[in-house]
């Protein structure tokens, strides 16, 4: 990319992949015959669909005629593999939430470790926690972890602390166990509110009740696996692409339109990118936002963000900040609560020019300095998208290698960045 160039117009946000990738693991454990509209047409969810067809399910990938993203038709009435494909489950995180799915399905899985962005550790010992509170017993044999029920039974469940991807295994391991379960500490991102719904519509009993959304209690009356039934679902809009994409056009300057937001759950982005400067309209009668960031003078950091759960500033946009906070005036200090090693880029924003130190889980970003277009190399998903962002700034030209990371989350980056004006393409 060629930087320093203003966005202006608008995009369409694709479909959310931390929403359909669990949805799609529930397709598992129903029977029949679902379909999932508005998926995103990203590398995971290829994965993902590949994880699916090992174990005996049909599907079949639609692209619809006018619209981006995918429709999918998954048919799991024929799951008879217990054992997934080392090549896909290593090849990301949330391959393992198909534990709690296949063993409510089957009775029994096996995997290796499962992959993911390299972002800090990523122990998977609640995930375990849980399925082994339902009834599982969980053996590991050299880098295989094998799960096995007679049958899973209702249990209480309280986390230490709230992890997305240990809810929503528990969640799909307890929805045909014997009984009713409690998950407290549940996490209470809109993914797992979306996999409940999902869930609930093909036949499942969870409580969504205030309980939950209040104290992340989380209720579970376990039904018949017969009763599951196909259904028809639109996956919701990516809340982590129309962040990255707010921030880009805080970075770079102009005025962006974005349709087809998750309205609701961009409180705490818009928050921080209006105390940054830009003026933000939110228009939930049209799903969308405007961000208006064209008088640069106005662009200022603001002293202090760290990331949590939700509905808290998420760790997904903590890199995507960064890169914009290189180009406000002032100091920001930003600390990271999540994952325990996710200031990859910050080298790499260095060599760019920008003023940035890490003190373990801090960030300390000095604001305003010019940065320089350079070779950059993409070591993690949300991390390679915010040296896209800083590529947007610099002088000259940025390439980033292995951008395949960023195909993981993002359909089209480099479409949807052009279509506002960026100057942006492949090269080999
Ligand atoms: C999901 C999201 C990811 C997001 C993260 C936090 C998907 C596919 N990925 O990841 O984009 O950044 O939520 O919002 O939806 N932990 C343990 N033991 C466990 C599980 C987690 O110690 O068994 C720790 C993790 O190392 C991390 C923290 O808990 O420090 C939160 O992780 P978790 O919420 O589980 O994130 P993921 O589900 O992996």
């Amino acid at each position: 990319m060629e930087g320093k160039n203003a966005l202006n117009g608008r995009i369409r946000i694709q479909g959310s992949k931390n929403a359909a990738l669990p949805i799609l693991a529930a397709c598992m454990l129903i029977p029949d015959k679902c379909v999932l509209k508005n998926c995103p047409d990203i590398t995971d969810i290829g994965y993902m669909c590949s994880l699916l067809k090992s174990t005996g399910a049909v599907v079949d990938a639609k692209p619809v005629t006018g619209q981006t993203g995918l429709c999918l038709e998954i048919d799991a009435q024929n799951v008879k593999e217990h054992r997934l494909p080392e090549k896909y489950v290593s090849a990301m995180r949330s391959s393992v939430v198909l534990m709690g799915a296949m063993l409510g399905r089957l009775g029994e899985v096996c995997v290796n470790y499962p992959g993911g962005c390299v972002i800090g550790e990523r122990p998977i010992d609640l995930h375990l926690s849980g399925l082994e509170r339902l009834g599982a017993q969980i053996w590991t044999e050299g880098n295989h972890i094998h799960a096995y029920a007679d049958e899973l039974k209702g249990a209480v469940i309280a986390f230490p602390f709230s992890s997305v991807g240990a809810t929503q295994n528990t969640i799909l391991a307890a929805v045909t166990a014997k009984g009713t379960t409690v998950i407290k500490n549940a996490a209470r991102e809109p993914e797992i509110v979306e996999l409940c719904r999902f869930l609930n519509q093909a036949g499942a009993r969870i409580e969504l009740s205030d309980t939950f959304m209040e104290q992340g209690k989380l209720v579970i009356h376990g039904v018949e696996l017969s009763r599951l039934h196909g259904v028809e679902y639109d996956i919701p809009s990516d809340r982590i692409v129309a962040g990255t994409y707010l921030f880009a056009a805080l970075a770079a300057g102009g005025e962006v339109r974005l349709e087809n937001i998750p309205i609701g759950q961009m409180d705490s982005v818009c928050g921080i990118i209006t105390r940054m400067g830009a003026a933000v309209v939110q228009c939930p009668e049209d799903k969308a936002i405007q961000v208006n960031a064209i008088d640069r003078d106005r662009i200022v950091n603001i002293p202090y963000i760290e990331t949590d759960v939700y509905p808290a500033f998420p760790t997904d946009l903590q890199s995507p900040l960064l890169a914009a906070a290189c180009m406000a005036k002032g100091r920001l200090i930003l600390k990271e609560k999540i994952f325990s090693s996710r200031f990859r880029i910050v080298e790499e924003l260095q060599r760019m020019g920008a003023d940035v130190t890490i003190d373990r889980d801090t960030a300390v970003v000095t604001g305003g300095r010019e940065l320089e277009g350079r070779n950059v190399i993409a070591r993690e998903l949300r991390g390679g998208a915010a040296l896209v962002i800083a590529g947007l700034c610099a002088s000259g030209i940025t390439t980033v290698a292995d951008c395949g990371y960023i195909c993981r989350g993002y359909q089209d980056i480099v479409g949807d960045l052009a279509g506002l004006g960026a100057r942006i393409g492949y090269v080999d």
